[in-house]
């Protein structure tokens, strides 16, 4: 069974007195398979984070269908996902601990059973022990990103909806970064993450969604679009192409 399945979504944002309506996704398909990871690519303003915010209906589509496990969402399904925002909202006068508290309330209701081992099992995979009792306004933007990865591996899930994880990091964030998915990946877990960068996906991905001005342009495995493509420019060229020449 797909850890996600995505069918016919469609979104358009209406416009203001004078502005148009804008569609920002059309007909979006496209499924993980458990256990895999993908790489979700696509140019500034393709539509990758309005997918992500979609999926868990932060954004309502006008249509389609999503499936998590089979089923759409609910409680139960929730707590088997973890997911890093764009633009997560840190409160930062919490300590590194107590907003990952915050995040396990929001999951488990008030059953701490747990949570101290599996916060400090997170905040070590991120290299955050040092620091758990800093108010988050002292943490860099590196330590940001990943108390916010901390909060999304939290619940152990099975499937991490991960958008722009590196984004902002310079090289050594990046490698770190990758570092902490590459051991989420050895537990098994079904990632799924965006960047507008292909670099970051070869190191990572078997898979990839690349979508371009909201429409998916590929889906399938990574070796197969590189080979045949080489790169996201010469994809979206080929599909100007066929798209010129079908009239
Ligand atoms: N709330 C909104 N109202 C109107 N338009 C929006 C809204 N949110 C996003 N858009 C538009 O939808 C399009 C897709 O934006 P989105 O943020 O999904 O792109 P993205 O692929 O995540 O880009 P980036 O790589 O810059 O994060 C853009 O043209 C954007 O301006
Ligand atoms: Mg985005």
């Amino acid at each position: 069974m797909a850890a996600l399945s995505v069918e016919g979504l469609n979104k358009t944002f209406r416009g203001g007195l004078f502005e148009k309506d804008r569609q920002v996704l059309r007909d979006i398909n496209f499924s993980l398979a458990e256990g895999k990871t993908t790489g979700f690519v696509g140019s500034n303003g393709a539509g990758k984070t309005t997918t992500i915010k979609c999926l868990f209906d932060f954004i309502h589509p006008d249509s389609g269908s999503i499936k998590f496990f089979g089923q759409s969402i609910n409680s139960d399904v929730k707590t088997r996902i973890g997911y890093l925002p764009e633009r997560p909202y840190l409160y930062e006068f919490l300590t590194g601990v107590e907003f990952l508290k915050l995040h396990w309330n929001l999951c488990y209701g008030s059953n701490m059973k747990d949570f101290s081992a599996r916060a400090e099992e997170s905040l070590r995979k991120v290299d955050l022990m040092e620091a758990k009792d800093r108010r988050l306004r002292t943490y860099s933007k590196g330590m940001l990103q990943r108390i916010g990865i901390a909060q999304a591996i939290l619940t152990r899930p099975d499937l991490l909806i991960l958008d722009e994880p590196m984004s902002g990091l310079d090289p050594d964030g990046r490698a770190m970064v990758k570092d902490i998915l590459k051991e989420e990946q050895k537990r098994g877990v079904t990632l799924f993450f965006s960047s507008h960068l292909l670099q970051d996906m070869e190191e990572l991905c078997s898979d990839l969604v690349v979508i371009n001005k909201g429409q998916i342009l590929y889906t399938g495995a990574l070796q197969a679009f590189m080979s045949e493509f080489h790169s996201l420019e010469k994809a979206f060229q080929v599909q100007k192409n066929r798209e010129a020449s079908r009239g």
